[in-house]
């Protein structure tokens, strides 16, 4: 995956679709890191992508979740559930004591996560939403 917004991915939701441009546009960071793969220390840009990851992450949840209750989506548990999985899967990362001797490992453990979470929770609870949103509106 490497993390390029292609129209499969649209919700056709502008806002949410901005919002998931976002976290790819995250993912491509670690990508293009990874893919240098020239053994320079890169623990400073690998932080500042947790960071901007675990700020996009905060964001983005609370806006699906305050929108989804608006509505009385009766799916809304799948969501909460899912994404405090992902927050907690940031966090373990972020906070990992060995992060800097394995940044390499990091980085494609990050790339695998994103990746995951487009495919599975984009692709399915969020489209899922999606279709509900469009019958209420
Ligand atoms: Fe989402
Ligand atoms: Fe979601």
């Amino acid at each position: 995956m490497a993390f390029e917004w292609n129209e499969k991915y649209s919700l056709n939701i502008e806002e949410i679709d901005n919002q998931h441009k976002q976290l790819m546009a995250i993912g491509k960071k670690a990508y293009d890191i990874a893919i240098l793969d020239d053994g320079y220390d890169r623990y400073d840009e690998i932080m500042t992508i947790i960071d901007e990851l675990l700020d996009y992450t905060k964001y983005h949840f609370e806006y699906e979740e305050n929108m989804l209750k608006k509505y009385n989506y009766g799916h809304i548990h799948e969501q909460e559930e899912e994404h405090g999985f992902y927050i907690y899967k940031i966090n373990e990362v972020a906070s990992r004591e060995d992060l800097d001797d394995n940044q390499r490992k990091v980085i494609l453990e990050i790339i695998e996560f994103l990746s995951q979470w487009i495919t599975q929770h984009i692709m399915v609870a969020d489209r899922q939403y999606a279709v509900f949103l469009k019958t209420v509106d």
